[in-house]
């Protein structure tokens, strides 16, 4: 029998995933706040590989992972095609446009300079409103630009709303819902079906909690 390869995200959504996996009775071989990377579960035939969350959908799109688990943000800001297989309900925040209290956000004939870890995902939300931006790509801490003049407004996920509130910031525009999603391989879909398709239905039977279909 052939091994299913899965990419687990590490931090929150991990260990979210962690815990699902146990439920459904895969996941024993895995050793939380480890520093390894591999675990193998040679009896059921599993494997689990721990990478960055931005990462999950490279190991997928690319077939070293047969499934991943990552969130709706990293899939729309990767270029990387994937089956989305189900929604896991978890990992549920929004993205916003956020800035200073009542900052206008639509210019006519102005460009709006936007501060964001998600470009792809803020040029295709400004080009559908016809709103020229200028994208400033920041790594992390993005509340800080419109804080310095670094940039107008920020495009980010917000989940509880403290970092804005903390930093005088708010919600400009509510964006869209994001939360976990089981992705796969497309080929790996079709030649370990047997395999795949059992373990998304385990996940299906937890009383639907964890399986809205996409
Ligand atoms: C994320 C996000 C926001 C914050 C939102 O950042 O980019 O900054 O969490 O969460 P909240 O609404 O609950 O405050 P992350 O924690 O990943 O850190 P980063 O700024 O270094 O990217």
């Amino acid at each position: 029998m052939d091994f299913i390869n899965i990419a687990l995200a590490k931090g929150r959504l991990g260990d979210e995933t962690y815990k699902l996996l146990k439920t459904i009775g895969f996941g024993e071989s895995i050793v939380p706040d480890s520093r390894k990377l591999i675990f193998k579960d040679e009896e059921k035939k599993i494997s689990f590989i721990y990478v960055k969350p931005s990462d999950v959908v490279t190991y997928v799109q690319n077939g070293v992972a047969d499934l991943g688990v990552a969130g709706k943000d990293v899939i729309l800001e990767s270029d990387n095609d994937v089956y989305e297989i189900l929604d896991l309900g978890f990992g549920r925040c929004k993205f916003a446009v956020a800035g200073i209290k009542k900052k206008e956000i639509y210019k006519k004939d102005e460009v709006l300079r936007v501060a964001t870890k998600y470009p792809r995902i803020a040029k295709k939300y400004f080009d559908e409103r016809g709103q020229k931006i200028k994208l400033i790509k920041l790594n992390g801490s993005v509340e800080l630009a419109p804080l310095v003049g670094l940039s107008d407004v920020i495009v980010d996920l917000v989940e509880t709303g403290n970092t804005l509130k903390a930093n005088g910031l708010e919600v400009l525009e509510e964006m869209f819902n994001i939360s976990a999603k089981l992705i796969c391989n497309r080929v790996s879909y079709r030649f370990k079906y047997d395999r795949i398709s059992k373990l998304i239905e385990s996940i299906k039977k937890l009383e639907g909690k964890y399986c809205e279909d996409n």
